[in-house]
């Protein structure tokens, strides 16, 4: 298992260029199930996730290609094995978006029940009760979901509502959506989560021939279509990646020019860092509001805030970690909440370790800004948290081993290589290799 050996204390200055969207490439490569064309996906970055699914479309008879551009390529040319088996979903919840594709191409799909996961319970009884209303037959055998169109082979289009006790479900929209775009009839969603990923997959399928109203308000409406031709779509950039990085720049009292920052999607991001007292500015010539080249420059005085993580447009919860390492070094209390999933901060034990104050209580913690951190030894436990002690240890003093960096890997590209070339001390080793280091 590798681990992340970071030395803290250096000011980070330089340009990172940001990725395709993890969140959105998964549902978009799902989506080449619902199409006998051609289908080419541009700016997928190389992450474990990512390989997972392009398996997964793989067993499914549609083999995927990578180029060295970040393309990837792929086509159907196999529809009769419609299983995303459990050795594939447990290491991957975002199989799950396979389902709705593949009930509404062809027909009927039994994909394993995914599990629960270190951020929480994570349900997919939306999803199935949003496959429900379109005439999907369900049932569960074996920990496997198996799926059936109606007699007629066809879904029919149906009023949808997605809200949960936390919100709508992005993936229950994709998936729902995605099946729905060859229904018969109209269908409804009611509400739809509204992120830039949904947007993005509308974008897609609107591209190969689906007609598809409202995507990114809470109502979506889906006109079903006989069938759906390849395309050719470049994936948004990832805000989440492009949060990260900012929070970094933040933590060092540095200066990241970010590219292809899809400044447009982080509204609520780039308020709570202006709060915070870090600027964000938009420089270049870009006017694409999801692709501008930006500044963010950090003071070295960080001031405490108040955070609630929401459904988009609000906070996301996958910037809630990095943002609460930030937070640690700011000064007074912040109180941060989480909405989305209440049980996601595994982070905080280990931010401890580096000297952080925080008290969780519930859904809630409060974090006391302290003077300075100190390396530690520290364990990721889920993408994002791990995301958030790398941050910290940007700015701790001494050295900070990350273990099972594997966690890192699923999400963020060479996250250590771009970190380093803007000023950080972090290199990749094996476990074996550092003392103190989890084997
Ligand atoms: N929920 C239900 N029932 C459902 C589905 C969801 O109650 O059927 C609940 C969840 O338990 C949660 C809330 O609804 O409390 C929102 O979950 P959602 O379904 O929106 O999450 P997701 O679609 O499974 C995606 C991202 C997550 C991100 C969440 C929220 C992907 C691959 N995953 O998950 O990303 O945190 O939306 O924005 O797009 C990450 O990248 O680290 C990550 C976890």
């Amino acid at each position: 298992m590798d681990v992340f050996v970071i030395e803290g204390g250096r000011r980070l200055n330089g340009r990172i260029r940001v990725n395709g969207s993890k969140n959105a490439a998964l549902p978009l490569l799902a989506a080449g199930l619902l199409t006998d064309g051609d289908v080419m996906l541009r700016g997928v970055p190389d992450l474990s996730d990512i390989r997972n699914m392009e398996r997964l479309l793989g067993e499914l008879g549609a083999p995927c290609e990578r180029s060295a551009d970040g393309s990837v390529s792929l086509k159907v040319v196999d529809d009769s094995d419609s299983h995303a088996r459990y050795d594939i979903v447990r290491t991957m919840r975002a199989s799950i978006c396979v389902l709705g594709p593949l009930v509404a191409k062809r027909g009927g799909a039994r994909v394993s029940l995914p599990g629960g996961c270190a951020i929480g319970q994570r349900p997919v009884d939306l999803h199935l009760r949003g496959l429900e209303a379109l005439g999907a037959r369900i049932e569960l055998e074996g920990g496997d979901i198996i799926a059936k169109a109606p007699e007629s082979g066809r879904l029919v289009g149906a009023t949808v509502f997605l809200g949960g006790p936390f919100g709508s479900t992005v993936l229950g929209t994709a998936n729902v959506m995605s099946a729905a775009v060859l229904a018969d009839g109209v269908t409804v969603i009611e509400s739809a989560a509204c992120e830039p990923e949904i947007v993005d997959l509308a974008k897609m399928l609107t591209a190969m021939g689906a007609r598809i109203e409202g995507a990114g308000s809470p109502r979506i409406t889906i006109t079903g279509v006989e069938s759906l031709g390849g395309v050719d779509h470049r994936v948004i950039p990832d805000r989440i990646e492009a949060g990260t990085y900012m929070c970094a720049a933040a933590i060092t009292g540095g200066e990241l020019t970010l590219e292809d920052c899809p400044l447009d999607a982080m509204m609520a991001a780039t308020d709570a860092l202006h709060h915070i007292g870090v600027r964000v500015d938009a420089v270049g010539s870009s006017d694409d509001p999801m692709r501008r080249e930006v500044v963010v420059t950090g003071s070295g005085e960080l001031s405490s805030v108040q955070l609630t993580t929401q459904p988009h447009p609000g906070f996301p919860t996958d910037l809630q970690a990095q943002f609460m390492a930030l937070l640690t070094l700011a000064n007074g209390n912040s109180v941060i909440t989480e909405k989305i999933f209440p049980e996601r901060f595994l982070h905080v034990a280990e931010l401890c370790r580096m000297g952080a104050s925080i008290h969780r209580q519930g859904a809630t913690a409060v974090v006391t800004g302290v003077e300075k951190l100190t390396g530690a030894p520290v364990m990721a436990s889920d993408l994002r948290a791990s995301a958030g002690l790398v941050i910290a240890a940007l700015a701790a003093r001494g050295t900070t081993v990350v273990n099972r960096v594997y966690h890192i890997d699923r999400g963020y590209e060479s996250l250590e290589t771009k970190l380093a070339e803007v000023g950080a001390m972090i290199r990749r080793e094996t476990a074996e290799s550092v003392e103190g280091a989890a084997v």
